[in-house]
């Protein structure tokens, strides 16, 4: 028996010797060595290594890729066991043409690029110029190692761009790693390309795209509490760790994710602390401060997203339930599964047109199947309008849109397109008079019986 735990031993440290063989000339083994730095730049160095090197077995145990019973032998992960098929490589970077820097933060650059097959892609490296470095070298005044230190943030970034798959993280295309020198490693990262989260903008949109930002964000949360790697706190939570790719929200800046809940002695330890408001979270018997992470993600979607964009020319039927969402988001009573819940409650009021009883106001109205109007003439601006030189709306039916029409003065039409919305509603246009009409099957007009409107079929 024990010859054969001896035995099974051996082999086991042969695999771990041979993966070691394997390692590419992407990584270096105990990087940390090569540095002459004082005691706290080494100790910084080994903690974000043994972090680093804690996300790879996680990301290689959730594609079994390696043997259990290996990996704990492994001090780096072999390159080979870390790219996905089909990805891009370093060879996909080497034909990028059209680089245009287009975002950079306290420790990464954004670089847009184009690869041979035209499409675009953002590509994030370490910021070499970035505040991160200044201050790394003003402290310990050693260039390289202070590079090294802001490499580890973004190869954990991408390790745990592969682990967490959902439509709310942005998507690893690739990644490439060139190393000049043993104790030099330069990272790129080939991502999705997305574009900046303007709030600004996103308050003179209609209040659905608004509300679909929020829904996503909260299934993102969702996701991150109940991650692979457990309950997930992005501990710098700002929009601008987001970006758009076609319309949806994804998060973009990982490399300050935590999958560890913090540690406890006792309830204060866990006190939650945001600059307007402190919750209490109790420590639990293993001395963690169980359920902070998910607390911390969801008060943070409340005070930077729900409160600037959910309530905001909100539909009037769903106000009270909006308004309860903020309210037990704002203090917490709910988690983010029943935060979930509730979303869901003013999606489905909302997609079944919130009861509008309204069919009676179609009775004013002459309906002209399979026509749409020519150009922009006649239309009147509404806010806030899927154009800014009309105004088009989407309605859930011809009578919730002739309500809309009969309570403004200056709307003779409405035009419907078979165009939808995410949520199915209908994109419609509502104009003054002056109508030019065109044959097209994908459109009704509706124009008001009484009055005139100067209708002219072209
Ligand atoms: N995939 C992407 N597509 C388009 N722009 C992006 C993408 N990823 C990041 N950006 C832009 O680049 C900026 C910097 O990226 P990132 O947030 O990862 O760097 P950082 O150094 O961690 O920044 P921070 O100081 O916010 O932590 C972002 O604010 C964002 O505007
Ligand atoms: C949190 O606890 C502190 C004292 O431990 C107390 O003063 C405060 O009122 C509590 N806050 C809430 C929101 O319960
Ligand atoms: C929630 O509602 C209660 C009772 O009306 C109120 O005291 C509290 O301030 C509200 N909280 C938020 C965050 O709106
Ligand atoms: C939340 O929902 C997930 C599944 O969607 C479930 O696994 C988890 O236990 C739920 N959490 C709580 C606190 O109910
Ligand atoms: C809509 O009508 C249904 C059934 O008639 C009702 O149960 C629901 O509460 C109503 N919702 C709103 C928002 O009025
Ligand atoms: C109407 O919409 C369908 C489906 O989107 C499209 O295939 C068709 O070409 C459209 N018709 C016109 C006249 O644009
Ligand atoms: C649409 O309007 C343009 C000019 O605004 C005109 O040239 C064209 O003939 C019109 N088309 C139809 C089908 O009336």
């Amino acid at each position: 028996m024990k010859g054969r735990l001896i035995f099974s031993a051996v082999a086991l440290m042969l695999i771990a010797l041979y993966l070691k063989s394997c390692f590419p000339v992407g990584f270096s083994y105990k990087p940390f060595l090569y540095f002459q730095q004082n005691q706290q730049m080494r100790r910084e160095m080994k903690e974000r290594h043994k972090d680093l090197l804690y996300f790879h077995q996680t990301l290689l145990r959730i594609k079994e890729a390696v043997p259990e019973e290996v990996m704990t032998y492994m001090e780096v992960i072999p390159m080979r066991y870390m790219e996905a098929p089909q990805t891009l490589t370093c060879k996909d970077l080497m034909y990028i043409s059209g680089l245009d820097f287009i975002g950079s933060g306290f420790t990464k650059v954004v670089m847009k690029g184009t690869l041979l097959n035209g499409k675009s892609i953002a590509l994030k490296s370490v910021h070499g110029e970035g505040n991160d470095m200044k201050q790394c070298v003003q402290q310990y005044g050693d260039h390289s190692a202070c590079h090294r230190l802001a490499t580890y943030k973004l190869q954990k970034e991408i390790a745990l761009l592969q682990i967490l798959r959902h439509p709310g993280v942005i998507q690893l295309h690739g990644q490439c790693y060139v190393n000049s020198a043993p104790s030099d490693i330069r990272v790129t990262a080939m991502l999705e390309l997305g574009s900046p989260l303007e709030m600004i903008q996103l308050l003179q949109t209609p209040w659905e795209e608004r509300f679909k930002i929020c829904w996503e964000l909260v299934q993102l949360l969702h996701y991150l509490a109940n991650s692979p790697m457990g309950s997930i706190a992005l501990l710098d939570f700002q929009p601008r760790q987001f970006v758009l790719v076609d319309g949806s929200l994804k998060v973009t800046d990982m490399d300050d994710a935590t999958s560890e809940e913090p540690t406890c002695r006792q309830d204060k330890d866990c006190a939650l602390a945001f600059p307007a408001k402190t919750f209490n979270i109790t420590c639990s018997k293993t001395g963690r401060c169980t359920g902070s992470n998910e607390k911390r993600n969801l008060y943070n979607a409340y005070r930077f997203f729900f409160t600037y964009l959910l309530p905001h020319t909100a539909p009037t039927a769903l106000q009270p339930l909006l308004q309860d969402i903020m309210n037990m988001t704002g203090d917490l009573h709910i988690g983010i599964n029943d935060t979930v819940k509730a979303f869901e409650d003013v999606l489905h009021v909302y997609k079944s047109g919130m009861n509008d009883s309204h069919v009676h106001n179609l009775h004013d109205y002459t309906v002209l199947k399979g026509y749409r109007m020519n150009g922009t003439d006649g239309e009147f601006r509404c806010w806030p309008s899927y154009n800014h030189q009309g105004c088009l709306l989407s309605v859930h039916s011809a009578a919730e849109a002739a309500q809309f029409c009969n309570a403004r003065p200056q709307c003779r039409n409405f035009i419907i397109s078979e165009q939808r919305t995410w949520t199915g509603r209908f994109l419609t246009s509502f104009t003054k008079n002056s109508l030019q009409l065109v044959e097209d099957e994908n459109y009704s007009v509706f124009v008001k019986r009484s009055g005139h409107s100067d209708m002219q079929e072209g």
